[in-house]
């Protein structure tokens, strides 16, 4: 068939060892999932860029043509209440959010050939083209539906943005769709006493019409794409499952007010988020090809021969192995030739937290730590699979330390300072191991075949062999000593122009994964920027320039530093949820009297109170409350011997909603004061007080 059949077998043992006639160089373009532009980037997203940058940068040194775009994901709700909130139009949020997630990319050495907007002119066409020739094509269809509506705010809600006492368990506070306390999963009508986040207001139903995308008509045509080698064996597993359920229509529209673009021929609807995010894709790409004189229908018109792959996180596979190939199809563009699914980070074996500090913003990491220690430590763990990655911060110390450090950089610096000082920085006219260096630059072919499908854990392997190997032979011929003998002069040039050489391949190697590093050794060893056809090439009586350390090695104190910021982050953020009857604007540190009058506060008596087997500072007390009795456990077992508190009278917020902990439910809060640990006072009322009093 055609070269694009042809082009398939890449990812699975296509010779890369192939020398590149200008008609077999490879056109490839390649993505990321475009960043929402509502918060700033952290390092779980770097992952992903990461990987993918290494994918494209290993492509242009193999002499291909790629183009790596990406794009902020600008439109959707939170984006506009985000700016709402902030008191800013939605476009001056996006273009600051744009220039900080910019400015991450860029110090992470991100190597983007276009970052756009989706909310952009070129998206905007895109959009209602690939909209307008799928409802030609009648796969467009519209019906009325029912949704939660906030009749203050005059606006439709995601479930996202409704909250209310959770039907199981009454938990307060609890999000449309899920409870945090009991897990319970429910529809947002099921909440009791719901209230809008946006106005506090109670949602109320509504109808609207709405535009939906006919997946279903697709149905054969991805059965096939599925099977065609575009997906992970794993995925497309994943998605038989989807097509067991059944492929439901998808609803592409949402009322104003929404922040995206308006419906052709539909005032006041506009097209769903994700319908023009991965449009944003092409969108950049149209950007890049008007700046630059480029043909953007070579990369996507129907039957291009050129290639396309996605790399994304598999939490969004749905909609780029789904919805994305078959509104492509509809409207007569090529489909992507991979997409490329990857796991999600976890930090020392658990889903990044805020509270212990390894919710790590891209920010944060670098002002602690050098960049390509995280590209190398993610690199080393990168294979062409789903699973999550662990960044294990002790490991990450230790394995960049002893590889990067210990073994790479090792190589050039027991090599450089005689070279300089002994021979002006002259490598010799010839190499003395030549089978050595060959050894090394037959391994080119194998560490391409890694990066080309995407095990970079093993490409890495690969390469930290050889440096033992480098190493091994620095030990070996000790140009230490040949250096303190005389007339060993050739020897000792011959041995460290050796060593220098071997450093140069690794560094060819590794220069996909580290960037700035390579950049700095190309400076030292005083060539242009490497590509991958140099690994076969020795410097011989080349000048190399005065050697400067290229990295230093990770103190854990930066990592402490790093993750006891990440803690402070957190802590000095706003509580993000709005109090009930509140405007989300209205939320600051003070709260409105009316807030205070909520509190129900009571005289309770303490008829029982005993230690709570398994916790250390809780009592778990039993209190009359005049008409009825309630349990409350109380974090004060530092400051009173159970016994002490069984008859007296204190106060408790009685209205609290009852809270599920894990040595049963404690209905109440018992009101206490004072430093902490040993010095917490029980607030009780004056003598004469009858349990039940109200107070205030
Ligand atoms: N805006 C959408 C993508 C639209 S693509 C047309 C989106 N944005 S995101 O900011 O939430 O995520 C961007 C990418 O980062 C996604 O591929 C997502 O899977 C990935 N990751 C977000 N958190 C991640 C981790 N903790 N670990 C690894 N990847 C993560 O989704
Ligand atoms: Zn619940």
């Amino acid at each position: 068939m055609d070269k694009q059949q042809e082009y398939c077998g890449i990812i699975t043992g296509f010779p890369v060892s192939f020398s590149k006639p200008a008609n077999l160089m490879r056109k490839i373009l390649v993505t990321s999932a475009l960043p929402y532009a509502n918060a700033p980037l952290h390092i779980g997203h770097i992952v992903e860029y990461t990987q993918t940058d290494i994918w494209s940068r290993f492509q242009k040194m193999r002499g291909n043509e790629c183009w790596y775009i990406c794009a902020d994901d600008a439109h959707g709700t939170p984006i506009m209440l985000h700016a709402r909130q902030k008191g800013i139009p939605p476009e001056a949020l996006i273009a600051a959010m744009s220039e900080e997630h910019q400015a991450d990319f860029h110090d992470f050495r991100i190597g983007f050939d276009n970052y756009h907007s989706t909310h952009s002119d070129e998206n905007r066409e895109l959009a209602s083209l690939i909209y307008k020739r799928n409802l030609a094509a009648g796969h467009i269809t519209s019906r009325t539906i029912v949704q939660a509506y906030d009749p203050e705010e005059k606006m439709f809600l995601p479930d996202r943005f409704i909250k209310g006492e959770c039907p199981k368990c009454g938990a307060a506070d609890q999000y449309g769709d899920n409870c945090e306390v009991c897990g319970a999963t429910y529809s947002p009508t099921e909440l009791k006493n719901s209230y809008s986040v946006v106005s506090g207001a109670k949602p109320v139903e509504k109808e609207s019409e709405h535009y939906f995308f006919r997946l279903a008509d697709f149905e054969d045509m991805l059965r096939e794409w599925t099977r065609g080698g575009h997906l992970q064996p794993e995925v497309a597993n994943k998605l038989d499952e989807w097509f067991e359920a059944g492929l439901r229509e998808w609803d592409i529209s949402r009322d104003a007010p929404y922040f995206g673009f308006e419906i052709p021929g539909h005032p006041g609807k506009y097209f769903y988020v994700w319908l023009d995010a991965p449009i944003g894709y092409m969108a950049s790409f149209k950007n890049f090809c008007q700046k630059n004189n480029l043909d953007f229908d070579e990369y996507w018109a129907e039957g291009s021969d050129t290639e396309l792959y996605h790399f994304i996180g598999k939490d969004i596979i749905y909609f780029h192995a789904l919805f994305w190939p078959a509104m492509l199809h509809g409207a007569g563009f090529r489909k992507p030739t991979t997409i490329h699914a990857h796991g999600f980070l976890t930090v020392d074996g658990q889903k990044m937290s805020k509270s212990r500090g390894s919710f790590i913003k891209a920010r944060t990491y670098l002002e602690h730590l050098n960049p390509e220690y995280l590209r190398y430590y993610f690199a080393a763990k990168l294979g062409s699979g789903v699973d999550d990655i662990d960044l294990n911060l002790e490991d990450f110390v230790q394995r960049v330390n002893s590889d990067l450090v210990g073994k790479v950089v090792n190589i050039a610096s027991r090599c450089a300072g005689f070279i300089s000082k002994r021979f002006g920085g002259q490598l010799s006219d010839a190499l003395s191991e030549p089978e050595l260096f060959d050894s090394f630059a037959e391994a080119s072919e194998s560490i391409a075949e890694h990066y080309e499908k995407r095990e970079f854990s093993r490409a890495v392997r690969e390469i930290m062999a050889l440096a033992d190997r480098a190493n091994q032979y620095i030990d070996e011929k000790q140009p230490w000593v040949v250096a303190k003998e005389e007339g060993r002069e050739r020897e000792l040039q011959d041995i460290c122009s050796m060593g220098i050489n071997l450093f140069k391949v690794l560094m060819v190697y590794l220069r996909p994964i580290l960037p700035g590093t390579a950049e700095d050794a190309e400076a030292f060893l005083n060539v242009s920027p490497l590509q991958w056809e140099d690994a076969g090439r020795p410097l011989l009586a080349h000048q190399i320039s005065k050697f400067k350390a290229l990295m230093t090695r990770v103190d854990p104190k930066k990592i402490q530093a790093m993750v006891e910021a990440s803690r402070e982050d957190m802590q000095a953020k706003p509580q993000k949820a709005p109090a009930a009857g509140k405007k989300q604007d209205a939320i600051a540190d003070t709260i409105e009297f009316d807030d205070f009058a909520k509190v129900d506060l009571r005289v309770a008596r303490i008829i029982k109170a005993e230690a709570v087997e398994g916790a250390d500072k809780l009592l778990a007390l039993t209190v009359d409350l005049g008409d009825e009795t309630r349990n409350i456990f109380a974090g004060i077992k530092a400051a009173y011997q159970p016994e002490e508190l069984e008859g007296r009278l204190t106060v408790v917020v009685a209205n609290l909603a009852p809270r599920k902990m894990r040595f049963g439910v404690s209905e109440g809060m018992v009101l206490a004061a004072g430093p902490g640990g040993k010095d917490i006072f029980l607030l009780a009322p004056d003598d004469g007080s009858a349990p039940g009093m109200k107070i205030k």
